[in-house]
């Protein structure tokens, strides 16, 4: 069966760090809430439009499969922080680095990576595809609320990216299974960043969550997700050589996997350094655990998400046998002189950090 088999990955993540101390010195938190709630450490702060760091990561994974964007036949950029409107963050990647396939963003909040990489291997399936480029990138201190410290500790900027391509033997997408329940729309929203804010100036462009109901979903909801797809791939939990978690709390990905009864070492988690960067969870993770050699040839890993929707889903990859970087790029984004702080005053005036 034609399926999509990841054959390149890269990411980026902003130079500007922003770690607990630093909020805590313009909020009421401290260092030991936050990693002992969420296991953050710190997280980074892009000094560049998301648009840029999807391309940035997007150049990597190109490099990494040895192609160039004009081999793509489609470009799905998962994310719910875009420049803009009109076009799309994925018409901005090809702007940038060429080729005349589909664009597309793709809005599943945390989860857009996992349901990105399905809709990408149900086109390959169709054979309407044969190569796509898959990111996740997000900017979400944008929406960052400086007066909010039980969400404003959560969030962080980065782009992760995977190219994909049709593949009819053993490695790729096994199985993935997407959900959404429309009955939880208000636990985890961003009210200001649509229309509703032209008709509603006192809109709040912030992250508005719930943060124990959103916990309680995801670990329910993420287990059943991995259990599904591992039985439609005809598998079993213990065939799971690595667990890619979306990074959203330290404590949602451990209680995952105890839950699954998954051994602890097989569990990837960056979450400490990047916090919650959304859509570009998963790709980073997985781009960072290839390259610190945490994935092997024929290894079965699965992938698992939740985000504001509240959306879910899962996805078990058989990875190919080649496990390492065909090629580099050098060329990277300017960097900055700011530090995390400095750029978060850039758009929170009134708060005391200016
Ligand atoms: N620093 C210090 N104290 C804090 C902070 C902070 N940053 N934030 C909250 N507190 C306080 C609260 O005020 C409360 O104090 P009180 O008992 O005096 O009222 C106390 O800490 C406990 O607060 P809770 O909200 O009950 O803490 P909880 O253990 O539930 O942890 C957290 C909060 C980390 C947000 C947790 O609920 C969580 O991770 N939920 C899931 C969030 C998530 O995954 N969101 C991303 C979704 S993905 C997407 O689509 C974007």
């Amino acid at each position: 069966m034609r399926r999509a088999a990841i054959i390149g990955w890269g990411d980026y993540t902003p130079p500007a760090v922003l770690t607990n101390t630093d909020l805590a010195s313009v909020i009421d938190t401290n260092d030991e809430w936050i990693r002992s709630r969420s296991g953050i450490k710190e997280r980074r702060i892009s000094h560049v439009p998301n648009s840029d760091m999807a391309t940035a990561a997007a150049r990597q994974a190109l490099a990494s499969a040895d192609l160039s964007a004009a081999d793509m036949d489609l470009i799905i950029v998962a994310t719910c922080s875009p420049d803009r409107a009109i076009p799309s963050v994925a018409a901005y990647v090809q702007r940038e680095l060429g080729g005349l396939g589909a664009t597309m963003d793709l809005n599943a909040a945390c989860s857009g990576f996992v349901y990105g990489l399905s809709v990408a291997n149900g086109m390959i399936a169709a054979g309407t595809v044969d190569k796509a480029l898959i990111i996740g990138a997000e900017r979400l201190s944008a929406f960052l609320d400086l007066t909010d410290r039980s969400t404003a500790v959560l969030f962080g900027d980065g782009a992760g990216a995977v190219v994909v391509e049709a593949s009819d033997g053993p490695e790729g997408l096994l199985s993935s299974n997407l959900h959404s329940d429309g009955s939880l729309t208000e636990i985890l929203t961003i009210r200001g960043a649509g229309t509703e804010s032209v008709f509603d100036h006192d809109v709040p462009t912030t992250v508005d969550m719930e943060g124990r109901e959103v916990f309680r979903n995801a670990v329910t909801r993420m287990g059943e997700g991995a259990i599904v797809a591992v039985e439609n791939a005809g598998l079993a939990l213990e065939d799971i050589d690595v667990l890619i978690s979306h990074q959203a709390n330290i404590r949602i990905i451990d209680a995952t996997a105890r839950r699954l009864n998954i051994d602890p070492d097989t569990v990837y988690t960056n979450i400490h350094a990047y916090g919650n960067t959304s859509a570009a969870s998963i790709p980073i993770a997985l781009s960072e655990a290839l390259d610190q050699g945490a994935i092997s040839p024929g290894d079965l890993v699965a992938m698992v998400a939740f985000g504001g929707g509240l959306t879910w889903g899962a996805a078990m990859v058989r990875w190919g046998e080649r496990t390492t970087r065909l090629r580099r790029v050098d060329h990277e984004l300017p960097g900055t002189d700011k530090t995390g702080l400095e750029l978060l005053a850039a758009r929170t005036q009134g708060l005391g950090l200016e």
